[in-house]
């Protein structure tokens, strides 16, 4: 049984306006502007173009927050905001931050989604603003540079398969199943915009000659193959239910027999109320989708099972979910 909040916690979760004080900071690129070196407020209003007064304020709750220094009157980058906040770094992480910023006024809609049911967004980010989205992406490609290859070991994968990584995104996956198997061969099939973020991701893994990029809608396009094995990677969130029966069977038909569908997803238990952080990504897709959900691994079987596929199972808990294309 989960120990019930304090006051105190319940005043904490409903608390945010250091969230909004630091998504803003990167908005304005304060932290780029301290790049390297200390500044006066009056230097940093003249960088960004801001009120200096008003820009101040924000600067000392940026020092409260250890996200700056203040020495006299010069304010100065801590280490890990000179690392990971300032744009020009190799290790920026802003783009994931803006993310979130640009989602600010769906949250506001909250009240009114959940009231209505309506949901006010109508297409997602890889469709809307490709460039932030291919950003993100390549952000996450880099935190996640070790989930890939262990997410790979664990299935213990035999022989030359050719993989099909649809909505493959930065290419992680294909990348990292690459890496681990020397015999798999790759295609990642993605939106054509996206697709410029992993002909570079494929290229710096030196890769290019193992993954091939097929560039189209999956729910509309053919999606080249036949393929072994399939992997359907946090895409299927973005989607409603029947989309997404829909897709698992085209993917089905483009698999060969003995081939091997995963699908990998925050799936939610079967209480719903369960992994925590699932549980707010659920309410996240609620307002930033216009028919996604979270759903649960029963849900992925039963798409999988109604395509044909057979020995569907749960391999990883609320995680990944497979099913095989038997001979014939
Ligand atoms: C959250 S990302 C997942 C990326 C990757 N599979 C992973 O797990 O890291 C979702 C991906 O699906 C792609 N996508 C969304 N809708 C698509 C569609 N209709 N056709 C092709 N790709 C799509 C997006 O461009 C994006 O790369």
């Amino acid at each position: 049984m989960a120990r019930e909040l304090s006051l105190a916690e319940i005043f904490q979760l409903g608390y945010y306006w250091e969230t909004k004080i630091l998504l803003t900071a990167v908005q304005l690129d304060v932290f780029s502007s301290l790049a390297g070196k200390p500044r006066l407020s009056a230097e940093i209003a003249t960088r960004i173009t801001a009120d200096e007064q008003a820009l101040r304020l924000l600067l000392n709750a940026l020092v409260a927050m250890r996200l700056l220094t203040k020495t006299g009157e010069a304010y100065e980058n801590s280490s890990t905001a000179e690392k990971h906040l300032v744009r020009q770094s190799p290790q920026f992480i802003g783009h994931l931050l803006q993310l979130h910023d640009a989602e600010w006024n769906n949250w506001g809609k909250l009240a009114e989604t959940i009231r209505s049911g309506e949901r006010s967004v109508d297409r997602h980010v890889f469709e809307t603003d490709p460039e932030l989205g291919g950003n993100v992406l390549a952000v996450l490609h880099r935190i996640g540079q070790q989930s890939g290859p262990d997410f790979a070991r664990r299935l213990q994968l035999k022989g030359a398969l050719r993989m099909l990584d649809l909505g493959g995104g930065a290419g992680t996956n294909a990348i990292a199943f690459c890496q681990v198997y020397p015999t798999i061969t790759a295609t990642v099939f993605d939106l054509a915009p996206t697709l410029r973020l992993t002909e570079k991701t494929v290229k710096e893994a030196g890769l290019d000659s193992r993954i091939s990029l097929l560039a189209g809608n999956f729910n509309h396009d053919r999606l080249g193959g036949p393929y072994d094995l399939a992997l359907m990677s946090d895409i299927l969130h973005y989607q409603d239910f029947a989309t997404n029966a829909a897709l698992v069977k085209k993917v089905y038909d483009h698999l060969l027999p003995n081939g091997r569908l995963l699908i990998k997803d925050r799936f939610l238990d079967e209480s719903s109320t369960g992994p925590a952080w699932t549980t707010a990504f659920a309410v996240h897709i609620l307002i930033n989708t216009q028919r996604g959900a979270c759903y649960q691994t029963s849900d992925a079987m039963q798409w999988m099972q109604a395509a044909g596929f057979a020995s569907v199972e749960e391999v990883e808990r609320t995680a990944v979910v497979q099913g095989l294309k038997l001979n014939g």
